[in-house]
């Protein structure tokens, strides 16, 4: 399959058959996560741990033997950095017929965290099942993908722009649509993007009543997922400079992709 394909038909697995991954897969899987890096040139680091050995379990996840947990220092950039470096991550064991799902809340957070090492000076916003897919899935598993609408998206005319946010872009774009199918936590979608010339601007829309707080911000990691999706599909030049565009009050702008 190649990244158009891997992107599209990535789905979040729930439901794993019971087999424990074999270890070539975990092997090629290590030695993957060993080499990811992201524009921003924070390093994410993975650690793999057995479910049975830490006593890790997620409501919604049945069949696992295996989690891999990410971590990342807790710097600005930080969430953008993860969501690209986990979701390379995560198209990678895809390439492989290994599923993955993103657990940011459907887990104790605090026993993951303790087994995976987490340091004062990082964080380890998000972990994931490794295996391989069921054939059927768990009643769970149905119930959440309907209630989050896990096979839909919104429309592109609401997500994506064309030189500024009161024109929706007009032409269907297969650029684009790697950025629409991006997972996001609880399918929110909060990633907007404005095309200009060859630019993509990316920018995170913030949820009413939205405050920045002290904490790490969930939606960061989302557009950061996006951005990973479109330079993966080309050669484009990352960066970060705010392009001026004019903003409802609650879009944050987080970076660039210009593609030649
Ligand atoms: C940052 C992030 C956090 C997520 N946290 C959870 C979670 O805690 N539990 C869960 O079951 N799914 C979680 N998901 C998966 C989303 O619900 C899923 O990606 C979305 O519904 C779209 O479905 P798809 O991944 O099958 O395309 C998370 C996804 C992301 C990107």
């Amino acid at each position: 399959m190649d990244m158009t394909e891997l992107i599209r038909t990535r789905k979040s697995i729930r439901t794993f058959d019971g087999r424990p991954l074999s270890k070539e897969d975990k092997k090629a899987l290590s030695d993957y996560a060993k080499t990811i890096t992201n524009p921003y040139g924070i390093p994410v680091s993975f650690v793999f741990l057995d479910a049975e050995e830490h006593g890790l379990s997620s409501p919604v996840i049945n069949g696992e033997h295996l989690y891999v947990a990410g971590k990342v220092p807790k710097v600005q950039h930080c969430e953008e950095a993860f969501g690209y470096s986990f979701e390379k991550f995560v198209l990678h064991a895809w390439s492989l017929g290994i599923g993955t799902t993103w657990i940011g809340g459907t887990m104790k957070r605090e026993l993951f965290e303790k087994a995976a090492k987490t340091g004062e000076d990082e964080i380890m916003p998000i972990v994931s099942p490794l295996g391989y897919p069921a054939e059927e899935k768990a009643e769970v598993d149905v119930k959440l993908r309907n209630s989050v609408h896990g096979d839909e998206r919104l429309p592109a005319s609401e997500l994506f722009f064309e030189g500024d946010f009161l024109s929706p872009l007009k032409e269907k774009s297969d650029l684009l649509e790697m950025v629409r199918w991006a997972p996001t936590a609880a399918n929110m979608q909060p990633c907007r993007v404005v095309k200009a010339g060859k630019a993509y601007h990316f920018y995170e829309k913030h949820p009413d009543g939205y405050q920045k707080g002290a904490g790490w911000d969930v939606q960061k990691i989302d557009v950061g997922i996006a951005i990973c999706h479109l330079m993966s599909v080309t050669n484009g030049k990352f960066s970060i400079a705010e392009p001026g565009i004019g903003t409802e009050k609650n879009m944050e702008y987080i970076a660039s992709v210009t593609v030649e």
